[in-house]
């Protein structure tokens, strides 16, 4: 079959095939990006849905707006706004299918065939994809331990044409884990402005902090409406209700919503309703506290496994949020080739590869997610990989 163009190129084989072993049960798996279902308000939410099935269901059964269910829309403004000083009047907030929907459709409503969008390197596959399935040019920017290299970036910008959109994930990267200074924050908006083009702020970690200080968002400092932010649930009540947010000026959110219009029509709306109700109901900074503390204790376990276990050779870095732990071997050594000895082991992680912009680059990196295993496969796990790497690299 002659599949089109812009879908046959996703997914290279290699990485789906290192990834099979977590089909295998008896496989330990730091490959997800998957929340614990320990954070999952499951008892708050039946209570929710049985009163909505109840009392609601002809609202939460009948079709919706595109632009979302407007007390979650007000509710989640006024919270962006409120605690995080981030949006204003000149902003709308629309729900979207999950943040990978809101990526998508940014790059569906400002990239034509050809136009170039810049991410940092390594970058979440989703968003990558999703810029690769626009046939755009793709350029990649070095990330630096306190984000994108911003020299690099600039120079990008000098050389690479119809540059429109900018794409960044500032607080607890998926996957480097890494936090973009206040500084590149600042510099990042003063190039938009200079080189005239949108950033895409997708940060849906950045409330999972288990240590050091708060860095405000990016949109929190755009004067010039320079920053499409896209958030999501997924991460701090579940991802399997499919419920995120962009807010970004409305003429753009405009726009999104006809693409939407045309793709799912609009979210769900039970789940929606769902959100909605929890935020009145029940008070999410305290929600999002225990899930803090239940990953920062995963963190550190896993640290202190790597510690114990892994060859000093192996770079490890301490994220001070989100899901992921970003390793890297020596220089010369593959990520990819790791990962396939590590399968033998019973263990899975995700090599660098799958995060790079250019997929024939070898990546030393992979990544380790800390939030989906338990605390006794945190521990096995840890051993078992630090036996692979000892076979790899000797
Ligand atoms: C950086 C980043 N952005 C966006 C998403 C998409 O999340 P969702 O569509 O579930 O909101 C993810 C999911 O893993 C992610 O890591």
């Amino acid at each position: 079959m002659e599949f089109s163009k812009r879908i046959s190129t996703l997914q290279p084989s290699a990485i789906r095939e290192i990834l099979k072993v977590t089909q295998d049960p008896s496989v330990i798996s730091f490959a997800a990006g998957n929340p614990s279902p320990l954070s999952f308000p499951s008892v708050e939410m039946a209570e929710i849905a049985k009163d909505i099935f109840e009392n609601n269901y002809a609202t939460a059964l009948q079709y919706g707006i595109s632009e979302g269910y407007a007390p979650l829309r007000e509710l989640a403004k006024d919270r962006l706004m409120e605690k995080y000083n981030t949006g204003s009047e000149d902003d709308d907030l629309i729900i979207v299918s999950g943040g990978q929907q809101g990526i998508e459709l940014a790059a569906k409503v400002f990239l034509n065939e050809g136009d170039t969008i810049i991410s940092e390197v390594p970058s979440f596959v989703g968003a990558l994809n999703a810029f690769r399935s626009y046939n755009v040019n793709l350029v990649g920017v070095p990330m630096e331990s306190d984000g994108m290299d911003m020299n690099r970036l600039e120079m990008e910008l000098k050389s690479q044409k119809n540059v429109k959109l900018v794409y960044v994930i500032p607080t607890f990267q998926n996957p480097s884990g890494r936090t973009m200074s206040l500084e590149k924050r600042k510099r990042l908006l003063e190039l938009a402005d200079k080189y005239n083009f949108l950033i895409i702020e997708d940060s849906p970690y950045f409330e999972l902090r288990y240590s050091g200080e708060y860095v405000p968002t990016i949109k929190s400092l755009d004067k010039n409406q320079r920053v499409i932010y896209v958030g999501s649930y997924s991460k701090i009540l579940s991802p399997g209700i499919r419920v995120g947010l962009v807010l970004a000026p409305k003429a753009i959110t405009q726009k999104m919503v006809v693409a939407k219009q045309v793709s799912d029509v609009h979210t769900n709306l039970f789940f929606m309703m769902i959100v909605a109700e929890f935020l009145k109901r029940h008070d999410i900074d305290l929600h999002i506290q225990k899930i803090r503390a239940l990953y920062k204790q995963k963190r550190d376990l896993m640290l202190s496994a790597i510690g114990q276990n892994f060859d000093r050779r192996v770079k490890v870095e301490r994220p001070d949020g989100g899901l992921f732990l970003w390793c890297e071997l020596p220089e010369g050594y593959d990520g990819a080739e790791l990962c396939r000895l590590a399968g033998g082991y019973k263990v899975a992680a995700v090599p660098g590869v799958s995060f790079e912009t250019d997929e024939t680059r070898v990546s030393p990196g992979f990544r380790l997610n800390f939030s989906l295993p338990t605390e006794e496969q945190i521990k096995t796990g840890i051993e078992l990989m630090a036996k692979a790497i000892k076979t790899y690299l000797g």
